[in-house]
């Protein structure tokens, strides 16, 4: 069962008419949100981001937290499985074309909820391939629009190379990845781009910073260069619906010794520990 503008019903019954801007511009935004043992992880966090989100493209929230706290409570309870993903997405609604805003117009919202499978232990004992590419997207990547072109293609590069993520590099500089945020260890510190106007701030990114924080394992946020990730001893991408990926080998070169290292295999540990303990509704935060 879906939710669209009011209504739960099935997804085969769910339709949004042709002018929807979603569908014309792309205009709108969006926010995936993983539920564990049908709790929902950092709904506060995801709803922030998604205010950010809407600010960023000058659209009012149709809902307020509480409005949005129900209606994914009501979601995960109509779909099967333990472990979803919450897919939200809002767009400026449906209007006659025109590139300005229109006026007065309802914006349409839409839920849907996607079983979520663990990360493939297999993938966590090898690690995962990667290619890099030029980041040829906009100047406003921290807002999560649905227009995902860009993206896309990026993407789409991998799965092509038969690698499971595409490294983003904009002016010799790590960015994030084409659907997840990059960390890389150096020197035995564990290292990540700040979060700016060139990066999504990812959930999960906050997450390992703070376990990183908490148990000890040094890290910095600062500018990584193009040399330092080639050169990195680890790299490990991160996001809702893949958690921590160790990154063994990149265009075809191996990172470290071409095995998950032991920073990657701490914060895993420290990971699965934390969704358990916020799972028995014991760890909100770090
Ligand atoms: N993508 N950067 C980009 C460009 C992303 O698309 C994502 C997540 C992330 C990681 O953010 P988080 O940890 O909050 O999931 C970083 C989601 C999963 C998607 O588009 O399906």
């Amino acid at each position: 069962m879906i939710y669209l503008n009011g209504k739960f019903l099935p997804m085969e019954q769910a339709t949004v008419p042709v002018l929807d801007r979603g569908f014309i511009f792309g205009d709108g935004v969006y926010e995936v949100i993983p539920v564990y043992s049908r709790k929902p992880f950092r709904l506060g966090e995801h709803l922030s981001r998604l205010q950010h989100s809407l600010d960023g493209i000058r659209l009012q929230n149709p809902h307020t937290e509480e409005q949005w706290a129900g209606l994914i409570e009501r979601i995960i309870e109509l779909n099967e499985g333990d472990d979803q993903y919450l897919y939200l997405h809002i767009t400026r609604g449906v209007a006659k074309r025109d590139h300005a805003f229109p006026r007065e117009v309802t914006p349409t919202v839409f839920i849907m909820s996607n079983p979520l499978p663990a990360p493939p232990a297999k993938l966590l004992v090898s690690g995962v391939s990667a290619i890099t590419a030029r980041d040829n997207r906009w100047g406003r990547c921290d807002i999560k629009a649905i227009s995902l072109l860009p993206n896309i293609l990026l993407r789409q590069l991998a799965v092509d190379a038969q690698a499971m993520e595409t490294i983003l590099l904009r002016d010799g500089l790590l960015t994030e990845g084409a659907a997840s945020n990059i960390f890389i260890v150096k020197d035995d510190l564990l290292l990540t781009p700040p979060k700016d106007h060139r990066i999504l701030p990812g959930i999960t990114y906050d997450v390992v910073l703070e376990l990183a924080e908490t148990h000890g394992v040094s890290h910095v946020t600062r500018e990584i260069s193009e040399l330092e990730l080639r050169t990195a001893q680890e790299i490990m991408l991160t996001s809702s619906t893949k958690e921590i990926l160790p990154i063994t080998q990149l265009d075809g070169q191996p990172i470290g010794n071409g095995t998950p290292g032991p920073v990657f295999q701490q914060l895993d540990r420290l990971y699965q520990a934390y969704k358990l303990e916020v799972m028995r509704g014991h760890a909100p935060r770090q």
